[in-house]
């Protein structure tokens, strides 16, 4: 049987400052007339996981695409109150959000890799910014997989394509 006093001869946590890196201040998001976020205030943690959980239909989705504005691509959406990240209101009109999705990266439940080869997929945007040097290519395609931890499993097969991965690999493919 677990001896529960035992809890008490840990070590006391180190206590970390805690930092915010998202701010929700009074936020509400529309579609239409239709409001489907109310009144959010939230503080998101720095290198911390944090999990939305709700019903079905409860606006999990519309929350966090207005987080790196995709929101902006439904016409009928719209959202007030601010996000704040690093301080800064990311729903400030002048925010440049090709630069912010850098930023603020979004992975669906659906993984959606390009039909080409796993190789391809890692380096379409580095060729696509101007990188042709092949060695500077393969470094960054075995860094980036391994920090995914995907790499071994495809270290023998990157001219294969992404579509012959399974569906957790292909969603490893898509955070690398
Ligand atoms: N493009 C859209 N146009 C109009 N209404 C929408 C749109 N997308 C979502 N909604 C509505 O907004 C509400 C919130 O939807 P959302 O997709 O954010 O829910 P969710 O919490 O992610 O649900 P699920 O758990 O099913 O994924 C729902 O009533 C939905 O019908
Ligand atoms: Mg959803």
């Amino acid at each position: 049987m677990i001896n529960l006093m035992e809890k008490e001869k840990m070590e006391q946590p180190i206590s970390v400052p805690r930092q915010h890196v998202l701010e929700m201040r009074d936020l509400s998001i529309f579609y239409g007339e239709k409001q489907a976020v109310y009144h959010v205030n939230m503080d998101i943690e720095k290198n911390a996981v944090t999990a939305l959980i709700g019903p079905s239909g409860c606006g999990k989705s519309t929350f966090l695409r207005n987080i790196n504005r995709m929101n902006d691509l439904i016409p009928s959406a719209r959202s007030e109150g601010e996000i704040l990240y690093e301080g800064l209101n990311i729903l400030d009109s002048k925010i440049n959000v090709v630069n912010l999705r850098r930023e603020i990266g979004m992975v669906f439940q659906k993984p959606n890799p390009f039909p080409k080869s796993i190789y391809h997929n890692m380096t379409h945007a580095l060729k696509y910014a101007g990188e042709r040097r092949k060695a500077v290519l393969d470094e960054l395609v075995e860094e980036s997989l391994t920090k995914a931890a995907l790499w071994d499993e495809v270290k023998d097969r990157l001219h294969s394509s992404a579509l012959s991965l399974s569906g957790g690999q292909q969603q490893r493919l898509c955070i690398a």
